[in-house]
C-alpha cells in the first residue's frame, strides 16, 4: 500500500501517518524528519538562514527520493504542494494521496498550542496564515484522491476511517 498524507500545518499528518502505518503493518516516513536527517537542521532552522525557495528545492528532492524508495506511508510537510512541479510529481505517482482536511480555526488552535515553532507561524499574522490556508486548499483538493474531514476526530478515528474507506474503495470525500 502506497499512501501519502497531505494537509495544512498542525492537522496531525505525522501522528496519523505513523499510526496508519502501524495498523497497515508497513513502513512509515516523515518528510520533515528526512529533511532533518539529511540536512542536520529542522525546516524552521534552515529557513531562518536560507530562503523558503531553497527549502522547497531540497524538500522536493526528498519527496522524489521517497516516492521512488518507500513502500508504505509518507507524511509530508504542509507546503509540499507549493511548487507546481511537486503537484505534478504526486499526480504522476502511484501513491494514493490522502488530504487531511480541517477547519482553519482548529488548525490555528493546534499550532498556537504547539511549542514546535514553525517558521511560517512566526512570520505570518493570523490573517496572512488564513490566506495561505485558503490558497493551499485548492492545491490539496486538486491532487487528493481522498479527502478526510478530521474535525473533532481523534487520530485513531481518522486512521480507522481511512482504512474503512480504502477497503470499501470509496473515494473523494469521507
Ligand atoms: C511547512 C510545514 C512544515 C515544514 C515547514 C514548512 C509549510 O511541516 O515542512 O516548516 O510550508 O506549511 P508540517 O506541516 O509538518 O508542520
Amino acid at each position: 500500500m502506497q499512501i501519502i498524507l497531505i494537509g495544512f500545518m498542525g492537522v496531525g499528518k505525522t501522528t496519523i501517518g505513523s499510526l496508519l502505518a502501524q495498523k497497515l503493518m508497513t513502513n512509515f516516513v516523515d518528510l520533515d524528519q528526512q529533511f532533518i536527517d539529511e540536512i542536520g537542521l529542522t525546516p524552521g532552522e534552515y529557513m531562518s538562514t536560507y530562503s523558503e525557495a531553497q527549502f522547497r528545492e531540497i524538500e522536493q528532492k526528498i519527496l522524489v527520493q521517497q516516492l521512488s524508495q518507500i513502500h508504505g506511508v509518507i507524511s509530508s510537510g504542509g507546503g509540499i504542494l507549493t511548487l507546481p512541479s511537486s503537484r505534478q510529481l504526486l499526480r504522476a505517482s502511484k501513491f494514493k494521496v490522502i488530504y487531511l482536511a480541517s477547519d482553519f480555526g482548529v488548525n490555528l488552535g493546534r499550532l498556537q498550542g504547539d511549542d514546535n515553532k514553525r517558521p511560517l507561524m512566526t512570520h505570518l499574522s493570523a490573517s496572512e496564515l488564513h490566506k495561505l490556508w485558503e490558497q493551499r486548499q485548492a492545491h490539496y483538493r486538486s491532487v487528493a484522491h481522498l479527502t478526510i474531514d478530521t474535525n473533532g476526530k481523534t487520530p485513531k478515528m481518522i486512521v480507522e476511517q481511512i482504512i474503512k474507506t480504502m477497503i470499501k474503495g470509496d473515494d473523494k470525500d469521507a
